[in-house]
């Protein structure tokens, strides 16, 4: 027996649906050389760190766990540390001076490489960070068996003004739709039910693909064709990309489900203007009407930023209006942290931390009120649930998640994978309690 073949590997992942895809594709070419998955990080030969860079709070988080690895190393220095995605790219080199125990550091999208520095006999230190590599192609590991993320592009050609991901996964480029599709069918064939496309601006998807160019409400349509494909979703797109045939497809595709996720990140013009969203209030708001006229009882979710630089009370204010108006099933609210080389942390007019707290707290507090209201719309109706397993509290008690992205927590006897009909009895502003209304599976 090779010696590789006792080896041992663990992942730690921070950051976006980008990145816990990209740890599956990491675990699944790890898997492929002969590596097993250690439970502990400290049982582990290899220990690698899939990081994010979005905001100054997952710098910090990554930071403490790498002060793990390096004491596990200075125990067995035999071990072999590696440090990939977005942080990593954003400090490039510089991560061997300030980390000299890091043995290989790549970027999003590299894991290629990984595979080519573990299986060369390199002693030094080695960093990765083309922006050309595509992982999909590589074997993957996925973490729900009936559940499976596509990415169908890589970088964003976008330039807000907050965001270091275009410095971190550099242009945009959309995958060859033949491969999504066949990729989807081989998915479909090992158990997956529902896929979930990623990519940074998923809606400009194609526009760089010349003359075999196909749309993203083509590709949901080539995907959504697949047979056994049962629910199609994709994070995030773009309100300035959001148009009528995307919102159609959510009416007429049997397989998309009932939820857009449409960052919104402020709901005042000038804000967004500084931000360089390229949209304004007015036009966000065409696309929020645009899909109730076509989908009336699709879930809306969406990202906000606190304390954009120069964000005064009026402009906060405004961000309110929205969110009432809107009323959001769900929101993701961050306080905005400057992030090295993007063009708002050289802004001046920084907005003191103890306003930006302030404000988020009046926001959020806006947010679940809204989307308690919200959630009421489901109670006494019976949705189907795809089931993900038991509920941490409650084995005895299952959970799963509607078409429309809502978690439910609910009596029944279905398995894992399974798709149910559940009696919704309750629902608070992120979860749905209700019972399986046995007899009716969903074949
Ligand atoms: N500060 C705060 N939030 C940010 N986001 C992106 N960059 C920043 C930043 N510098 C948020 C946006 C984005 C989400 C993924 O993270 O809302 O949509
Ligand atoms: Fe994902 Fe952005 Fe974090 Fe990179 S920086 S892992 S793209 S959230």
């Amino acid at each position: 027996m090779a010696l590789v073949e006792h080896k041992r590997y663990h992942v730690t992942t921070f950051g976006c649906q980008m990145n816990v895809h990209d740890s599956e594709r990491m675990k699944g070419m790890l898997e492929s050389l002969g590596y097993a998955q250690a439970d502990e990080r400290a049982d582990a030969d290899l220990i690698l760190f899939n990081t994010c860079s979005i905001r100054e709070a997952a710098d910090n988080r990554f930071i403490a766990h790498l002060g793990e690895a390096k004491r596990l190393k200075s125990e067995d220095p035999e071990r072999v540390i590696g440090v990939g995605g977005c942080w990593a790219q954003s400090v490039k080199d510089e991560v061997f001076e300030r980390f000299p125990f890091v043995d290989v550091a790549f970027g999003p999208g590299q894991i290629a490489r990984l595979a080519e520095f573990l299986a060369s006999d390199s002693l030094s230190a080695q960093g990765y960070f083309e922006f050309e590599d595509f992982s999909g192609h590589l074997p993957m590991k996925r973490e729900r068996e009936f559940q499976a993320w596509l990415q169908i592009s890589q970088g964003c050609n976008c330039r807000c003004s907050y965001c270091i991901v275009p410095s971190t996964r550099g242009r945009e480029r959309s995958r060859d739709p033949a491969e999504l599709v066949a990729e989807v069918e081989a998915l479909v064939a090992d158990g997956v039910r529902e896929v979930t496309l990623l990519g940074q601006n998923v809606n400009s998807y194609g526009r760089d693909l010349g003359a075999s160019r196909t749309t993203f409400a083509e590709l949901l349509a080539l995907i959504d064709g697949v047979d056994g494909v049962e629910r199609l979703r994709y994070t995030s797109p773009h309100p300035k990309d959001m148009r009528e045939d995307v919102v159609r497809a959510h009416a007429e595709l049997a397989a998309v489900c009932e939820h857009i996720h449409l960052p919104l990140q402020s709901g005042s013009g000038s804000v967004l203007k500084a931000m360089r969203r390229t949209y304004n209030r007015e036009r966000y708001l065409d696309r929020v009407a645009l899909i109730r006229e076509h989908v009336p009882d699709c879930a809306l979710t969406t990202d906000i930023i606190v304390g954009f630089p120069g964000e005064t009370e009026e402009d906060f204010a405004q961000t309110l209006e929205v969110v009432d108006d809107v009323g959001y099933d769900g929101a993701f609210t961050f306080l905005f942290s400057p992030r090295r080389g993007t063009e708002a942390a050289e802004l001046g007019d920084q907005v003191p931390h103890a306003v930006k707290r302030e404000r988020m707290a009046r926001l959020v507090e806006l947010v679940q009120r809204r989307a308690r209201e919200r959630a009421q719309r489901f109670v006494g109706r019976t949705m189907e649930v795809l089931v993900e397993g038991g509920t941490r509290r409650d084995p005895g008690q299952l959970r799963g998640r509607t078409r429309h992205n809502k978690a439910v927590n609910f009596e029944g006897t279905a398995s894992v994978g399974e798709l149910v009909e559940v009696e919704i009895e309750s629902a608070t502003s992120q979860t749905l309690t209700g019972h399986e209304r046995l007899l009716s599976r969903v074949p």
